[in-house]
């Protein structure tokens, strides 16, 4: 699945030492809840089977750019097919790589896959208040602030709100089309 910058495709086996390259860095993931202790290589092992398989009510996917590099992830989580919507996650693992527009272009790819493909009635997500550049990341996809979970996370001493945020499927094919209205210079 092609963006204008990125692949999303399925993880595999051999994608270990591409996970292994990031989980264990703490400024990749002072911004996510399932990275408290330093992981091994047997877990993330284990992680990774789970998503070869991808199985369940979680589907993730691996992003890599144009020409191949592996850049980092993003899954669909608790997919609920009865009320069509899901949890949305993301992680561009490489840090170097931040601040370039991937992080944007892989969203618009998952919310399309979502909504046009999976006919997702809503996306959403939780995001820590400090998380300055994935909230504006997800605003410039089209998610709103839905709410917050105040103090419902603790790093560094203090706790800091939850952000949830959200977009629903008419509001992104309203942003698709008036994108696709807007003509290129
Ligand atoms: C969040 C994340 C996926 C964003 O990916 P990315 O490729 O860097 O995102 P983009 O380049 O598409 O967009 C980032 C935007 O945030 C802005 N930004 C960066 N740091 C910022 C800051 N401290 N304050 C405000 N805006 C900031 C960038 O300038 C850019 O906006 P712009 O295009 O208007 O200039 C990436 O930073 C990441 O993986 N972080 C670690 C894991 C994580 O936090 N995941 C999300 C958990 S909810």
């Amino acid at each position: 699945m092609e963006g204008k910058l990125v692949r999303l495709r399925a993880y595999e086996r051999e994608d270990l030492d591409n996970v292994m390259s990031w989980v264990n860095d703490p400024e990749v993931t002072r911004t996510m809840a399932s990275f408290p202790f330093p992981l091994s290589r047997g877990q993330e092992a284990e992680w990774l089977e789970k998503a070869v398989m991808n199985e369940g009510d979680r589907k993730v996917f691996a992003i890599e750019t144009k020409e191949g590099e592996y850049l980092g992830g993003l899954g669909f989580m608790k997919i609920d097919w009865k009320n069509r919507n899901l949890e949305f996650g993301i992680v561009i693992g490489k840090k170097e790589h931040w601040d370039k527009g991937y992080g944007t272009d892989a969203t618009l790819v998952a919310l399309d896959l979502a909504f046009n493909r999976l006919n997702m009635h809503k996306v959403y997500l939780r995001v820590f208040d400090y998380n300055k550049a994935a909230i504006r990341c997800y605003e410039k996809c089209g998610f709103k602030k839905d709410g917050a979970l105040r103090e419902g996370f603790y790093f560094e001493n203090r706790y800091h709100d939850v952000i949830l945020m959200g977009i629903l499927k008419h509001e992104f094919l309203e942003m698709q089309k008036k994108a696709s209205d807007t003509p290129r210079s």
